[in-house]
């Protein structure tokens, strides 16, 4: 398996937008916020709701539609509410306008 994987090409995922992708065999959720790139795991981990087809993003949070648990993207932390279970963080690159996703980030303390 390839260390980073192209999920999307960066003109096609403006500042404010977010997709479903697959990489590393996972669902996940690329995310432009202030045109910088985000990915993280596609479900919720309440109780799976998709956030790349259902969430919605709110500045630089994301947020499900089901209970309103709300993620900060930046770094995977739910912040509503407070603590909790956080969403995967996967490595970014960009090359030549392809956005490409490498392994998961160690997880946040
Ligand atoms: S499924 Fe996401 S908050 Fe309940």
């Amino acid at each position: 398996m390839a260390e980073y994987e192209p999920v999307f090409r960066t003109p096609e995922l403006g500042p404010g937008n977010m997709r479903e992708v697959h990489a590393h065999g996972e669902d996940l959720v690329l995310l432009n916020v202030g045109q910088t790139y985000y990915a993280l795991s596609a479900h919720c981990p309440n109780d799976g709701t998709n956030l790349a087809t259902e969430g919605r993003l709110e500045g630089d949070l994301l947020v499900c539609p089901n209970d309103e648990w709300t993620f900060d993207v930046r770094t995977g932390q739910r912040v509503r509410p407070p603590g909790g279970p956080a969403l995967r963080r996967y490595t970014i690159r960009v090359e030549e306008n392809e956005i490409q996703v490498g392994p998961p980030l160690p997880r946040a303390a």
